[in-house]
């Protein structure tokens, strides 16, 4: 396995440019199972989850092309070959469950692995289960496999999510455009990669009202066709470099980044000293104070602050003037940054789903290592203002979620690079 190494220093300046999201490529693939016409997707990040869900795909009988370099995706599920989606390949990625509805949707059965993923708390996928029973599959849960049948299709529900989730929201509306009649989704989830999807749904022909608010409504259809979509920046790895940037003084241009996406982002970050403005094709971040200073902030479904940012707040906090108050509500055990940022010399103390953490003046290298995607991203912002060398170890989860991210750090003035880590075997 691979490691990172951090040299802390100076004010990042320049330009970066933010990639295709994540988040709205995954439910934007498991899409082009509803139909037996080619999709092409643009901006397209190069990543580990990306090529993860292309192995389930062609696994599943959809003919991928995945053009590195120009980002573009073609997919084309002319005839599905099965309906399985095994242990190995969905085991690295919770997101592999998007496949469910679509499938069962299409082809009247599906068999896909109970999800693993990011070590964020248990994760379930009880709401992905029961809405699809709403809409009249049949579901037996066995081996560590959910499968699912509709050999006459499914039929449009009234389905009331008790929580907000992003993914049920993406698996059911999916499956709800080949449903028979109308599927109305309360309390649905609102974030942008959402209103992405549905977008490109209408643009099969799917016939949806509402995305971006929580009432969803559905018409199905009996077929979708095929289409071009260029899937939306990715608000979280934007976040990131501007938390970065905050971290780190200097000015960070995020070349198309949209700041109506990270309206979460802006007050919190005022708050503690730096200003996040739009500017033509992407958006600036510039400390305006010469020292940070602490902030509370709480993790909450859009448009609240996002859950995928909180490590890196807290990163930053680490090192701000005063004391700020970080709480999760979205996952439990998404505290794990926490004891690998204290080996750095951070002050933080968690209680229950809060974490408070005194600012130090200087955080020092250290070997760290962590178990989820935001987490191991934490760390690298750590490094960037750490004294001394960092050492990230285990990048894997870091791969599958930020493209190039040592290339685009030292475009702009970082310190870091990878080398292979003979501390694992
Ligand atoms: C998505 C994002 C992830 C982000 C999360 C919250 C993708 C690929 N991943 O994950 O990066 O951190 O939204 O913004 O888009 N829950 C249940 N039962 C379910 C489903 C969810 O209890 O059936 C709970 C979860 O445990 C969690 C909450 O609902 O507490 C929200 O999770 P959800 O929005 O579903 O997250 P994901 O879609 O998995």
């Amino acid at each position: 396995m691979d490691k990172i190494r951090i040299i802390g220093g100076g004010p990042l300046n320049g330009e970066i440019e933010i990639s295709g999201a994540k988040n709205a490529a995954l439910p934007l693939m498991a899409a082009s199972l509803l139909t037996d016409q080619p999709l092409q997707f643009d901006r397209v990040p190069a990543l580990r989850d990306v090529s993860s869900l292309i192995k389930i795909l062609e696994e599943l009988g959809v003919a991928c092309a995945y053009d590195s370099q120009q980002k573009t995706l073609k997919l084309h599920a002319a005839k599905l070959s099965g309906c399985v989606a095994p242990y190995d390949l969905v085991r690295k990625m919770r997101a592999s469950i998007l496949v469910l509805g679509p499938l069962v949707a299409r082809h009247g059965e599906a068999k896909v692995s109970l999800p693993g993923g990011c070590a964020i708390g248990t994760r379930p996928v009880d709401m992905h289960i029961d809405a699809l029973r709403e809409l009249g599959a049949e579901i037996d849960l066995a081996e560590g496999y959910i499968y699912a049948r509709a050999p006459q299709g499914l039929t449009g529900a009234e389905i009331h999510f008790p929580k907000s989730s992003v993914g049920a929201t993406e698996n059911i509306m999916m499956a709800a455009t080949l449903a028979r009649g109308t599927t109305v989704l309360h309390n649905a989830a609102r974030e942008p990669e959402i209103v992405d999807l549905g977008s490109c749904l209408v643009k099969m022909g799917a016939e949806i009202k509402g995305l971006g608010t929580d009432r969803i409504t559905i018409r199905g259809k009996s077929f979708l066709r095929g289409t071009a979509h260029a899937v939306i920046t990715d608000r979280i790895e934007a976040g990131t470099f501007a938390i970065a940037g905050a971290m780190t003084g200097g000015t960070l241009t995020l070349k198309n980044a949209e700041l109506d996406h990270l309206g979460a982002l802006i007050d919190p970050l005022y708050k503690a000293g730096v200003d996040l403005a739009e500017v033509p094709g992407g958006v600036t971040v510039r400390r305006v104070n010469e020292a940070l200073r602490g902030i509370d902030i709480m993790t909450e479904p859009y448009p609240g602050f996002p859950t995928d940012l909180q490590a890196q707040m807290m990163s930053m906090l680490t090192v701000a003037t005063g004391a700020g108050m970080v709480t999760e509500t979205i996952f439990e055990n998404r505290f794990m940054h926490v004891p690998e940022l204290i080996r750095m010399g951070a002050d933080i103390t968690v209680h229950g789903s809060s974490a408070l953490v005194r600012g130090v003046k200087k955080l020092k290298g250290a070997d760290v290592m962590a178990t989820d995607l935001r987490a191991s991203v934490s760390l690298v912002l750590a490094g960037l203002v750490a004294e001394g060398a960092t050492h990230v170890h285990r990048i894997y989860h870091l791969e599958r979620g930020y493209e190039n991210i040592v290339g685009k750090l030292n475009g702009v003035g970082a310190k870091l690079e990878k080398l292979k880590d003979d501390s694992e075997g």
